[in-house]
């Protein structure tokens, strides 16, 4: 790919965030009476110039997502911010300066992206429109060059592949300096040779242009091509896969991959699902705080049931009132489990169950402390949750 052209025109940013910060995102669609929860409390924090793949299973929420930082739809609660522009309340006219000016959006459907009866060059030129003819001449160059697509530049998209079909859309959607491109399945429709060398492209998009890029793929091969992939389920980010190459003693470079689960501000996290069901872990598990990681165990209780501790009713004498022992423990809430796969998770309850993670009923009425170490074989080091040792 040439990259000989100086390129005079990138991303600037005058604000001093993250490009796309999502907290506790909620979309629900209303269709004949029957609510879809797409998005569920979604998190998800992307810095500057940044490359991160989108993955989760179909009907998972990415396309919702997409659409909502897009500026196409509206969140039905929490807040969307993409280079320091709230999507909340934004007017129409914001809405159409967001859609010019701050994002850029490639689609999976290479006819949506391009207008069919323009040339490349044309279409690259669309949204320069307000540059005068020779700033935009150079500029449609510089893009067509840097995207690999100069020899088609006088062709319209039927005379295309379609991979230069849409190494031309990232061309058209980055003209104007966007801080942040978008796209949804950009090589849905490519094969595996095509959609390499549009990954590629975009990378070097965001490398040259300072261009922070969120992708949406099912595409196997995207972490040869990101160094985080992001995955999605059941309406939330679940777990994050940071790459990043090592040198080794003999001068090799390896490229070191770690999965993290992620946490959101009232700490929820998913567990893994092989976690889960590896350690048969349901309805709610036990935390234990450990001095630089948490354990999660099995509910032993269901597991081997405790039997009830006979309840022996004191009578209070009469005519005086009984006040609690001082040192009389306090009922706990019941342990919540560190992962809340379901929906309606109740933050309150998660802060309550950290506070006193080794406290638990017994179904006799009071609460009542267990021991601070589990039992030995309960203890999976696949349940222990280690926090990074470096921050990547
Ligand atoms: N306009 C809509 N009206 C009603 N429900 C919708 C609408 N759009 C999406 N949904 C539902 O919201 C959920 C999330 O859909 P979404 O399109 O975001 O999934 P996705 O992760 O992009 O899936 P895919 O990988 O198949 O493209 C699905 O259950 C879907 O049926
Ligand atoms: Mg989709």
């Amino acid at each position: 790919m040439s990259t000989s052209t100086a390129l005079n025109s990138i991303a600037t940013r005058d604000h001093g965030g993250p490009d796309i910060l999502c907290e506790d995102l909620v979309r629900i669609y209303s269709t004949e009476g029957v609510e879809i929860q797409a998005l569920q409390g979604l998190n998800l924090r992307v810095e500057p110039g940044d490359v991160v793949a989108l993955v989760g299973a179909s009907g998972s929420g990415k396309s919702t997502l997409l659409n909502i930082l897009s500026g196409l739809d509206k969140p039905t609660g929490g807040r969307a911010t993409v280079a320091g522009v709230g999507l909340g309340s934004m007017t129409r006219q914001q809405r159409v300066n967001y859609q010019r000016h701050t994002v850029g959006f490639v689609w999976q459907q290479t006819s949506r992206n391009l207008m069919p009866f323009l040339t490349a060059a044309e279409n690259v030129a669309l949204p320069l429109l307000i540059s005068n003819a020779r700033e935009r001449r150079e500029r449609v160059g510089e893009l067509l060059d840097l995207l690999d697509v100069s020899d088609v530049r006088d062709r319209r998209p039927a005379e295309m592949s379609g991979g230069q079909q849409q190494r031309v859309a990232i061309a058209t959607a980055v003209a104007n300096n966007p801080s942040v491109l978008l796209a949804d399945e950009p090589t849905g429709e490519l094969d595996d040779a095509m959609s390499e060398i549009v990954l590629e492209s975009m990378r070097d998009a965001s490398e040259k242009l300072g261009v922070t890029v969120l992708i949406v793929t099912h595409d196997p091969t995207i972490a040869d091509h990101v160094r985080r992939t992001v995955q999605i389920r059941d309406g939330r980010t679940s777990t994050e896969v940071l790459r990043h190459t090592e040198v080794d003693e003999h001068g090799v470079e390896h490229l070191v991959a770690q999965e993290y689960t992620v946490i959101d501000r009232a700490g929820r996290m998913q567990l893994p699902s092989g976690y889960m069901t590896e350690l048969d872990l349901r309805d709610r598990v036990r935390l234990e705080l450990e001095q630089d990681h948490v354990g999660v165990w099995p509910d032993a209780e269901r597991h081997h049931p405790v039997e009830p501790e006979p309840h022996h009713p004191v009578e209070p004498e009469p005519n005086r009132s009984v006040a609690p022992h001082p040192a009389a423990p306090t009922p706990a809430a019941t342990p919540t489990p560190a992962s809340e796969s379901s929906d309606g998770a109740d933050p309150a309850a998660t802060e309550r169950a950290d506070e006193k993670p080794a406290t638990r009923h017994t179904g006799s009425g009071g609460a009542t402390a267990v021991g601070h170490r589990p039992p030995v074989e309960d203890k999976d080091p696949n349940a222990a949750f280690r926090p990074p040792k470096e921050d990547q």
